[in-house]
Protein backbone atom coordinates (compact mmCIF):
# COMPACT_ATOMS: atom_id res chain seq x y z
CA UNK A 1 0.00 0.00 0.00
CA UNK A 2 1.07 3.69 -0.75
CA UNK A 3 2.99 5.06 2.32
CA UNK A 4 1.52 8.54 2.24
CA UNK A 5 -1.99 7.58 2.55
CA UNK A 6 -2.45 9.01 6.03
CA UNK A 7 0.99 11.42 6.03
CA UNK A 8 -0.92 14.72 4.32
CA UNK A 9 -4.08 14.78 6.37
CA UNK A 10 -3.57 14.26 10.17
CA UNK A 11 -6.34 12.92 11.81
CA UNK A 12 -6.05 15.62 14.47
CA UNK A 13 -7.20 18.08 11.94
CA UNK A 14 -10.11 16.33 10.18
CA UNK A 15 -13.67 17.84 10.74
CA UNK A 16 -16.54 14.99 11.01
CA UNK A 17 -17.51 14.82 7.55
CA UNK A 18 -13.73 15.25 6.12
CA UNK A 19 -12.88 12.28 8.16
CA UNK A 20 -16.26 10.60 7.25
CA UNK A 21 -14.91 10.75 3.49
CA UNK A 22 -11.15 10.71 4.26
CA UNK A 23 -12.54 7.15 5.77
CA UNK A 24 -14.43 6.44 2.32
CA UNK A 25 -11.55 7.29 0.33
CA UNK A 26 -8.88 5.73 2.43
CA UNK A 27 -10.71 2.62 2.55
CA UNK A 28 -11.76 2.48 -1.23
CA UNK A 29 -8.21 2.65 -2.27
CA UNK A 30 -6.71 0.34 0.11
CA UNK A 31 -9.43 -2.48 -1.45
CA UNK A 32 -8.06 -1.48 -4.99
CA UNK A 33 -4.79 -1.97 -4.32
CA UNK A 34 -5.41 -5.07 -2.64
CA UNK A 35 -7.26 -7.05 -5.67
CA UNK A 36 -3.77 -6.32 -7.71
CA UNK A 37 -1.68 -8.62 -5.12
CA UNK A 38 -0.13 -11.29 -7.77
CA UNK A 39 -1.21 -9.64 -10.37
CA UNK A 40 1.71 -10.18 -13.34
CA UNK A 41 2.54 -7.11 -15.53
CA UNK A 42 1.07 -9.75 -18.37
CA UNK A 43 -2.15 -9.93 -17.05
CA UNK A 44 -1.76 -6.38 -15.93
CA UNK A 45 -1.80 -5.18 -19.57
CA UNK A 46 -3.84 -7.67 -21.45
CA UNK A 47 -7.18 -7.40 -22.86
CA UNK A 48 -9.10 -10.43 -21.75
CA UNK A 49 -12.41 -9.59 -23.43
CA UNK A 50 -13.55 -7.14 -26.54
CA UNK A 51 -16.33 -5.79 -23.50
CA UNK A 52 -13.48 -4.84 -21.28
CA UNK A 53 -10.26 -2.94 -20.63
CA UNK A 54 -6.90 -4.71 -19.10
CA UNK A 55 -7.16 -4.38 -15.19
CA UNK A 56 -4.53 -2.18 -15.36
CA UNK A 57 -5.89 0.77 -17.29
CA UNK A 58 -8.82 0.60 -15.06
CA UNK A 59 -6.64 1.38 -12.37
CA UNK A 60 -5.35 4.65 -14.20
CA UNK A 61 -8.85 5.33 -15.19
CA UNK A 62 -9.53 5.57 -11.34
CA UNK A 63 -6.51 7.85 -10.60
CA UNK A 64 -7.43 10.03 -13.69
CA UNK A 65 -11.16 10.82 -12.85
CA UNK A 66 -10.43 11.66 -9.33
CA UNK A 67 -7.77 14.25 -10.59
CA UNK A 68 -10.47 15.26 -13.09
CA UNK A 69 -13.17 15.56 -11.18
CA UNK A 70 -11.89 16.55 -7.75
CA UNK A 71 -8.64 18.92 -8.40
CA UNK A 72 -9.36 20.01 -12.39
CA UNK A 73 -13.09 20.69 -12.07
CA UNK A 74 -13.87 20.89 -8.80
CA UNK A 75 -10.66 23.28 -7.10
CA UNK A 76 -9.88 24.19 -10.00
CA UNK A 77 -6.27 23.60 -10.52
CA UNK A 78 -4.27 23.63 -13.71
CA UNK A 79 -4.60 20.09 -15.78
CA UNK A 80 -1.81 17.68 -14.77
CA UNK A 81 -0.20 14.85 -16.23
CA UNK A 82 -1.92 15.62 -19.82
CA UNK A 83 0.23 12.35 -21.37
CA UNK A 84 -2.58 10.15 -19.59
CA UNK A 85 -5.59 11.82 -20.43
CA UNK A 86 -5.85 10.36 -23.42
CA UNK A 87 -4.80 7.06 -21.87
CA UNK A 88 -7.26 6.91 -19.54
CA UNK A 89 -10.42 8.77 -19.84
CA UNK A 90 -13.44 6.83 -20.96
CA UNK A 91 -14.19 8.88 -23.95
CA UNK A 92 -10.04 8.42 -24.75
CA UNK A 93 -8.47 5.68 -26.97
CA UNK A 94 -10.95 2.52 -28.13
CA UNK A 95 -10.89 -0.48 -25.39
CA UNK A 96 -8.49 -2.59 -27.99
CA UNK A 97 -6.19 0.15 -27.69
CA UNK A 98 -5.57 -0.26 -24.28
CA UNK A 99 -3.00 -2.50 -23.66
CA UNK A 100 -0.32 0.02 -24.00
CA UNK A 101 -0.17 0.77 -20.54
CA UNK A 102 2.61 2.38 -17.63
CA UNK A 103 3.72 -0.37 -15.08
CA UNK A 104 1.99 -0.73 -12.03
CA UNK A 105 4.55 1.10 -9.93
CA UNK A 106 4.57 3.91 -12.20
CA UNK A 107 0.16 4.00 -12.03
CA UNK A 108 0.39 3.87 -8.34
CA UNK A 109 2.47 6.29 -7.94
CA UNK A 110 0.49 8.53 -10.40
CA UNK A 111 -2.83 7.64 -8.22
CA UNK A 112 -0.64 8.44 -5.05
CA UNK A 113 0.18 12.25 -6.47
CA UNK A 114 -3.95 12.88 -7.49
CA UNK A 115 -4.26 11.60 -3.21
CA UNK A 116 -2.00 14.27 -2.36
CA UNK A 117 -3.36 17.12 -3.73
CA UNK A 118 -6.39 15.88 -3.00
CA UNK A 119 -6.05 15.41 0.75
CA UNK A 120 -4.67 19.09 0.26
CA UNK A 121 -7.98 20.24 -0.95
CA UNK A 122 -9.96 17.92 1.11
CA UNK A 123 -8.59 20.96 3.89
CA UNK A 124 -10.44 23.45 2.40
CA UNK A 125 -13.31 22.28 0.26
CA UNK A 126 -17.03 23.05 0.65
CA UNK A 127 -18.34 19.79 2.00
CA UNK A 128 -21.36 20.60 3.05
CA UNK A 129 -22.83 21.62 -0.53
CA UNK A 130 -20.77 19.18 -2.32
CA UNK A 131 -20.43 15.92 -0.52
CA UNK A 132 -22.53 13.95 -3.27
CA UNK A 133 -19.42 14.38 -5.72
CA UNK A 134 -17.12 13.09 -2.96
CA UNK A 135 -19.45 10.30 -2.59
CA UNK A 136 -19.99 9.55 -6.31
CA UNK A 137 -15.86 9.19 -6.75
CA UNK A 138 -15.69 6.75 -3.84
CA UNK A 139 -18.83 4.67 -6.13
CA UNK A 140 -17.04 5.52 -9.33
CA UNK A 141 -13.56 3.63 -7.60
CA UNK A 142 -16.10 0.61 -6.20
CA UNK A 143 -17.76 -0.16 -9.39
CA UNK A 144 -14.53 -0.19 -11.16
CA UNK A 145 -13.01 -2.78 -8.68
CA UNK A 146 -15.85 -4.89 -8.87
CA UNK A 147 -15.33 -4.89 -12.83
CA UNK A 148 -11.55 -5.41 -11.92
CA UNK A 149 -12.54 -8.21 -10.41
CA UNK A 150 -14.56 -10.10 -13.31
CA UNK A 151 -11.65 -9.43 -15.49
CA UNK A 152 -8.78 -11.06 -13.54
CA UNK A 153 -11.87 -14.04 -13.21
CA UNK A 154 -11.92 -14.06 -17.23
CA UNK A 155 -8.03 -14.51 -17.16
CA UNK A 156 -8.66 -17.41 -14.83
CA UNK A 157 -10.92 -18.68 -17.02
CA UNK A 158 -9.43 -18.36 -19.93
CA UNK A 159 -5.91 -19.54 -18.38
CA UNK A 160 -6.41 -23.27 -18.57
CA UNK A 161 -3.96 -25.22 -18.33
CA UNK A 162 -1.54 -22.75 -17.80
CA UNK A 163 -2.42 -22.66 -13.91
CA UNK A 164 -4.47 -20.37 -11.35
CA UNK A 165 -3.71 -16.86 -11.11
CA UNK A 166 -2.38 -15.77 -7.61
CA UNK A 167 -4.41 -13.02 -6.73
CA UNK A 168 -6.22 -13.24 -3.53
CA UNK A 169 -9.06 -11.35 -4.87
CA UNK A 170 -10.62 -14.69 -6.34
CA UNK A 171 -11.58 -17.99 -4.78
CA UNK A 172 -9.35 -20.97 -5.43
CA UNK A 173 -11.08 -23.87 -6.89
CA UNK A 174 -12.54 -26.58 -4.80
CA UNK A 175 -12.54 -24.99 -1.97
CA UNK A 176 -15.50 -26.01 0.68
CA UNK A 177 -18.68 -23.17 1.30
CA UNK A 178 -20.27 -22.86 4.50
CA UNK A 179 -23.16 -25.11 4.47
CA UNK A 180 -26.52 -23.45 4.56
CA UNK A 181 -28.18 -22.74 7.73
CA UNK A 182 -30.27 -25.74 8.06
CA UNK A 183 -34.28 -24.99 9.22
CA UNK A 184 -34.42 -21.34 7.45
CA UNK A 185 -35.48 -22.04 3.63
CA UNK A 186 -39.47 -21.32 3.22
CA UNK A 187 -40.06 -22.72 0.17
CA UNK A 188 -42.64 -20.55 -1.65
CA UNK A 189 -43.22 -17.36 -3.02
CA UNK A 190 -43.45 -13.98 -0.86
CA UNK A 191 -46.69 -12.34 -1.26
CA UNK A 192 -46.24 -8.30 -1.34
CA UNK A 193 -49.19 -6.69 -1.37
CA UNK A 194 -50.21 -3.77 -3.71
CA UNK A 195 -50.24 0.06 -2.74
CA UNK A 196 -47.70 2.65 -2.96
CA UNK A 197 -44.20 2.80 -3.10
CA UNK A 198 -41.58 5.74 -2.89
CA UNK A 199 -39.22 4.23 -5.18
CA UNK A 200 -35.46 5.58 -5.59
CA UNK A 201 -33.39 7.81 -2.65
CA UNK A 202 -32.98 11.56 -2.09
CA UNK A 203 -29.49 10.31 0.54
CA UNK A 204 -26.18 12.25 0.09
CA UNK A 205 -24.69 9.33 -1.42
CA UNK A 206 -27.29 8.92 -4.09
CA UNK A 207 -26.52 9.09 -7.41
CA UNK A 208 -27.74 10.84 -10.27
CA UNK A 209 -30.18 8.39 -11.75
CA UNK A 210 -31.69 7.37 -8.32
CA UNK A 211 -33.30 10.75 -8.03
CA UNK A 212 -35.90 12.04 -7.89
CA UNK A 213 -37.36 9.82 -5.34
CA UNK A 214 -41.19 9.58 -6.17
CA UNK A 215 -44.04 7.62 -5.45
CA UNK A 216 -45.18 4.43 -7.59
CA UNK A 217 -48.19 2.27 -7.14
CA UNK A 218 -46.95 -1.48 -6.96
CA UNK A 219 -49.82 -3.44 -7.61
CA UNK A 220 -49.74 -6.73 -5.42
CA UNK A 221 -47.16 -9.80 -7.10
CA UNK A 222 -45.28 -12.58 -5.68
CA UNK A 223 -41.54 -13.22 -5.04
CA UNK A 224 -39.02 -15.82 -4.60
CA UNK A 225 -37.50 -15.83 -1.33
CA UNK A 226 -33.66 -16.41 -3.02
CA UNK A 227 -32.37 -15.26 -5.91
CA UNK A 228 -32.64 -18.63 -8.46
CA UNK A 229 -29.89 -21.61 -7.64
CA UNK A 230 -27.86 -23.71 -9.44
CA UNK A 231 -29.69 -26.78 -8.83
CA UNK A 232 -33.06 -24.89 -9.53
CA UNK A 233 -31.37 -23.72 -12.71
CA UNK A 234 -29.46 -28.08 -13.53
CA UNK A 235 -33.30 -28.46 -14.66
CA UNK A 236 -33.75 -26.08 -17.21
CA UNK A 237 -30.38 -27.40 -18.96
CA UNK A 238 -31.51 -30.96 -18.11
CA UNK A 239 -34.56 -30.35 -20.26
CA UNK A 240 -33.19 -28.77 -23.02
CA UNK A 241 -33.28 -25.24 -21.97
CA UNK A 242 -30.84 -23.99 -24.11
CA UNK A 243 -31.90 -26.15 -27.27
CA UNK A 244 -35.56 -25.64 -26.77
CA UNK A 245 -36.94 -22.23 -29.05
CA UNK A 246 -40.48 -22.11 -26.65
CA UNK A 247 -38.72 -20.78 -23.32
CA UNK A 248 -36.67 -17.75 -25.38
CA UNK A 249 -37.96 -14.63 -26.79
CA UNK A 250 -36.89 -13.61 -30.03
CA UNK A 251 -33.90 -11.67 -29.31
CA UNK A 252 -33.16 -14.06 -26.97
CA UNK A 253 -32.99 -17.04 -29.19
CA UNK A 254 -31.11 -14.78 -31.68
CA UNK A 255 -28.71 -14.06 -29.32
CA UNK A 256 -28.60 -18.04 -28.30
CA UNK A 257 -28.21 -18.86 -31.51
CA UNK A 258 -24.75 -16.64 -32.51
CA UNK A 259 -23.53 -17.84 -28.70
CA UNK A 260 -22.56 -21.51 -28.37
CA UNK A 261 -23.78 -21.43 -24.56
CA UNK A 262 -24.65 -24.10 -22.35
CA UNK A 263 -24.17 -23.06 -18.78
CA UNK A 264 -23.68 -20.24 -16.90
CA UNK A 265 -20.28 -18.16 -17.16
CA UNK A 266 -19.59 -18.73 -13.37
CA UNK A 267 -20.96 -22.47 -13.02
CA UNK A 268 -19.55 -23.96 -9.97
CA UNK A 269 -19.06 -27.50 -9.75
CA UNK A 270 -18.66 -28.78 -6.57
CA UNK A 271 -21.17 -28.94 -4.11
CA UNK A 272 -22.59 -25.64 -6.00
CA UNK A 273 -26.31 -27.20 -5.39
CA UNK A 274 -27.46 -24.28 -3.33
CA UNK A 275 -25.70 -21.45 -4.40
CA UNK A 276 -27.11 -18.91 -6.67
CA UNK A 277 -26.80 -18.81 -10.66
CA UNK A 278 -24.07 -16.57 -11.49
CA UNK A 279 -23.29 -15.08 -14.97
CA UNK A 280 -26.08 -14.80 -17.24
CA UNK A 281 -27.08 -13.04 -19.93
CA UNK A 282 -30.34 -10.85 -18.99
CA UNK A 283 -31.69 -13.44 -22.00
CA UNK A 284 -30.71 -16.76 -20.01
CA UNK A 285 -32.67 -15.26 -16.81
CA UNK A 286 -35.85 -14.47 -19.21
CA UNK A 287 -35.59 -18.34 -20.42
CA UNK A 288 -35.61 -19.83 -17.35
CA UNK A 289 -38.72 -17.45 -16.04
CA UNK A 290 -40.54 -19.27 -18.89
CA UNK A 291 -39.59 -22.34 -18.20
CA UNK A 292 -40.71 -22.39 -14.48
CA UNK A 293 -43.62 -20.18 -15.63
CA UNK A 294 -42.81 -17.37 -13.65
CA UNK A 295 -41.37 -13.84 -14.64
CA UNK A 296 -38.63 -11.82 -13.77
CA UNK A 297 -39.56 -8.87 -11.25
CA UNK A 298 -39.80 -5.15 -12.43
CA UNK A 299 -37.65 -2.59 -10.29
CA UNK A 300 -39.82 -1.66 -8.34
CA UNK A 301 -40.72 -4.75 -7.30
CA UNK A 302 -37.40 -5.82 -6.39
CA UNK A 303 -36.87 -2.51 -4.79
CA UNK A 304 -39.91 -3.13 -2.68
CA UNK A 305 -39.47 -6.51 -1.54
CA UNK A 306 -36.15 -5.27 -0.62
CA UNK A 307 -36.76 -2.03 1.54
CA UNK A 308 -40.01 -1.48 2.30
CA UNK A 309 -42.39 -1.98 5.66
CA UNK A 310 -45.86 -3.39 5.17
CA UNK A 311 -48.01 -0.83 6.75
CA UNK A 312 -48.75 -3.46 9.71
CA UNK A 313 -44.65 -3.97 10.62
CA UNK A 314 -44.79 -0.44 10.39
CA UNK A 315 -44.25 1.86 13.54
CA UNK A 316 -46.44 5.04 12.90
CA UNK A 317 -43.50 7.60 13.42
CA UNK A 318 -41.22 5.53 12.05
CA UNK A 319 -40.99 5.65 7.58
CA UNK A 320 -41.74 2.83 5.38
CA UNK A 321 -38.48 2.56 3.74
CA UNK A 322 -34.93 1.71 5.31
CA UNK A 323 -31.72 1.72 3.39
CA UNK A 324 -31.03 -2.09 3.74
CA UNK A 325 -33.38 -5.16 3.69
CA UNK A 326 -32.56 -5.55 7.41
CA UNK A 327 -33.09 -1.92 8.31
CA UNK A 328 -30.77 1.24 8.46
CA UNK A 329 -27.10 -0.16 9.70
CA UNK A 330 -24.55 -0.06 7.34
CA UNK A 331 -23.71 -4.27 5.84
CA UNK A 332 -21.29 -6.33 8.30
CA UNK A 333 -20.26 -10.04 7.90
CA UNK A 334 -23.69 -11.31 9.45
CA UNK A 335 -26.06 -9.97 7.10
CA UNK A 336 -24.77 -10.40 3.22
CA UNK A 337 -21.76 -11.69 1.18
CA UNK A 338 -20.21 -8.63 -0.38
CA UNK A 339 -16.87 -7.09 -0.62
CA UNK A 340 -15.07 -9.85 -1.89
CA UNK A 341 -14.92 -11.23 1.47
CA UNK A 342 -16.01 -14.78 0.67
CA UNK A 343 -13.93 -14.76 -2.93
CA UNK A 344 -17.16 -16.02 -4.25
CA UNK A 345 -20.91 -16.82 -3.97
CA UNK A 346 -22.10 -18.40 -0.68
CA UNK A 347 -25.38 -20.72 -0.36
CA UNK A 348 -28.91 -19.10 -0.83
CA UNK A 349 -29.81 -18.20 2.79
CA UNK A 350 -26.89 -17.75 3.89
CA UNK A 351 -27.60 -14.64 6.00
CA UNK A 352 -31.05 -14.87 7.47
CA UNK A 353 -29.78 -11.56 9.36
CA UNK A 354 -30.22 -10.18 6.44
CA UNK A 355 -33.73 -10.70 5.26
CA UNK A 356 -36.30 -8.15 4.42
CA UNK A 357 -39.26 -6.86 5.98
CA UNK A 358 -40.98 -9.33 3.59
CA UNK A 359 -38.57 -12.28 4.12
CA UNK A 360 -36.98 -12.26 1.03
CA UNK A 361 -33.13 -13.47 1.63
CA UNK A 362 -29.80 -12.46 0.07
CA UNK A 363 -31.31 -9.14 -1.62
CA UNK A 364 -27.83 -7.49 -1.26
CA UNK A 365 -24.72 -8.69 -2.03
CA UNK A 366 -23.90 -13.06 -3.58
CA UNK A 367 -25.10 -12.14 -6.56
CA UNK A 368 -26.73 -8.72 -8.87
CA UNK A 369 -30.11 -9.33 -9.79
CA UNK A 370 -31.48 -8.55 -13.13
CA UNK A 371 -34.95 -6.94 -13.34
CA UNK A 372 -37.62 -6.77 -16.06
CA UNK A 373 -37.09 -2.74 -16.25
CA UNK A 374 -35.08 -1.21 -18.78
CA UNK A 375 -32.93 1.93 -17.48
CA UNK A 376 -34.69 5.00 -17.68
CA UNK A 377 -34.77 8.74 -15.78
CA UNK A 378 -36.61 9.16 -12.73
CA UNK A 379 -39.07 12.30 -12.81
CA UNK A 380 -36.70 15.35 -12.52
CA UNK A 381 -33.89 13.78 -13.41
CA UNK A 382 -30.47 16.00 -13.51
CA UNK A 383 -27.76 14.49 -15.04
CA UNK A 384 -24.42 14.52 -12.57
CA UNK A 385 -21.26 15.05 -12.21
CA UNK A 386 -21.58 14.31 -16.38
CA UNK A 387 -24.55 13.28 -19.02
CA UNK A 388 -22.30 10.88 -19.81
CA UNK A 389 -22.68 8.93 -16.66
CA UNK A 390 -26.57 7.96 -16.78
CA UNK A 391 -28.32 9.39 -19.46
CA UNK A 392 -26.02 8.23 -22.27
CA UNK A 393 -27.37 4.42 -21.08
CA UNK A 394 -31.17 5.49 -21.12
CA UNK A 395 -31.44 4.28 -24.64
CA UNK A 396 -33.87 1.14 -24.33
CA UNK A 397 -30.84 -1.02 -24.22
CA UNK A 398 -29.75 -1.86 -21.28
CA UNK A 399 -31.64 -3.33 -18.31
CA UNK A 400 -31.46 -2.39 -14.43
CA UNK A 401 -29.79 -4.45 -12.32
CA UNK A 402 -29.97 -4.81 -8.64
CA UNK A 403 -28.52 -5.89 -5.03
CA UNK A 404 -24.83 -5.97 -5.58
CA UNK A 405 -22.90 -9.19 -5.30
CA UNK A 406 -20.10 -10.45 -3.52
CA UNK A 407 -17.22 -8.54 -5.07
CA UNK A 408 -19.35 -5.31 -4.26
CA UNK A 409 -18.09 -2.86 -1.77
CA UNK A 410 -19.99 -1.27 0.53
CA UNK A 411 -20.29 2.11 -0.70
CA UNK A 412 -22.55 0.94 -3.65
CA UNK A 413 -24.86 -1.68 -1.79
CA UNK A 414 -28.05 -0.41 -1.07
CA UNK A 415 -31.45 -1.09 -2.27
CA UNK A 416 -32.05 1.97 -4.38
CA UNK A 417 -28.17 1.49 -6.04
CA UNK A 418 -29.09 0.84 -9.85
CA UNK A 419 -26.67 -0.99 -12.04
CA UNK A 420 -27.32 -1.57 -15.74
CA UNK A 421 -25.53 -3.34 -18.79
CA UNK A 422 -27.26 -4.79 -21.86
CA UNK A 423 -29.20 -7.88 -22.00
CA UNK A 424 -25.98 -9.77 -23.50
CA UNK A 425 -23.45 -9.51 -21.21
CA UNK A 426 -22.78 -12.34 -19.20
CA UNK A 427 -19.11 -12.10 -17.21
CA UNK A 428 -20.40 -9.82 -14.23
CA UNK A 429 -21.60 -11.30 -11.34
CA UNK A 430 -25.00 -11.80 -11.91
CA UNK A 431 -28.20 -14.00 -11.31
CA UNK A 432 -31.52 -13.46 -10.89
CA UNK A 433 -34.82 -14.00 -8.65
CA UNK A 434 -38.80 -14.62 -9.83
CA UNK A 435 -41.57 -12.94 -9.66
CA UNK A 436 -45.10 -14.03 -10.22
CA UNK A 437 -48.36 -12.44 -10.96
C1 LIG B 1 -22.91 1.48 -13.84
C2 LIG B 1 -21.26 -0.23 -13.57
C3 LIG B 1 -22.36 0.07 -15.69
O1 LIG B 1 -18.69 0.54 -14.94
O2 LIG B 1 -19.59 0.94 -16.86
C4 LIG B 1 -17.87 3.65 -14.09
C5 LIG B 1 -20.22 2.65 -13.85
N1 LIG B 1 -19.45 4.70 -15.12
N2 LIG B 1 -17.32 4.72 -14.72
C6 LIG B 1 -19.59 1.03 -15.62
C7 LIG B 1 -19.20 3.64 -14.34
C8 LIG B 1 -18.28 5.35 -15.35
C9 LIG B 1 -20.75 1.77 -14.98
N3 LIG B 1 -21.81 0.78 -14.51
FE1 LIG C 1 -15.30 5.13 -14.87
Amino acid sequence: MPSNLAKRFPSTARQPLQETIWQHLTTSRTHTLRLFEGVNAEIFCRQADADFSPVGWHLGHIGYTEGLWLLEKEAGYPPQFPEYRRLFAADGLPKAERQNLPSFATICDYLDQIRDQVWDYLQVAPLESRAWLWYWLVQHESQHCETIIWVLQLHQQQRGDEGELTTPALRTRGKPHPPAEPGSPPKDMIYVEGGPFLLGSEGLDALDNEQTSHRVEVPPFWIDPYPVTQRQFQRFIDAGGYQNRQFWSAAGWRWLQDHSVCQPAHWVETDGDSLPVCGVSWYEAEAFTQFVGKRLPTEAEWEKAACWQPKSLNAPTSTPKRTYPWGDQAPTVEECNYGGLNGGTTPVGHYPQGQSAYGCYDLLGNVWEWTDTWFHPYPDFEPYPYQGYSMAYFDHRHRVLKGGSWATHPPVLRSTFRNWYEPRIRSHFAGFRCAYG
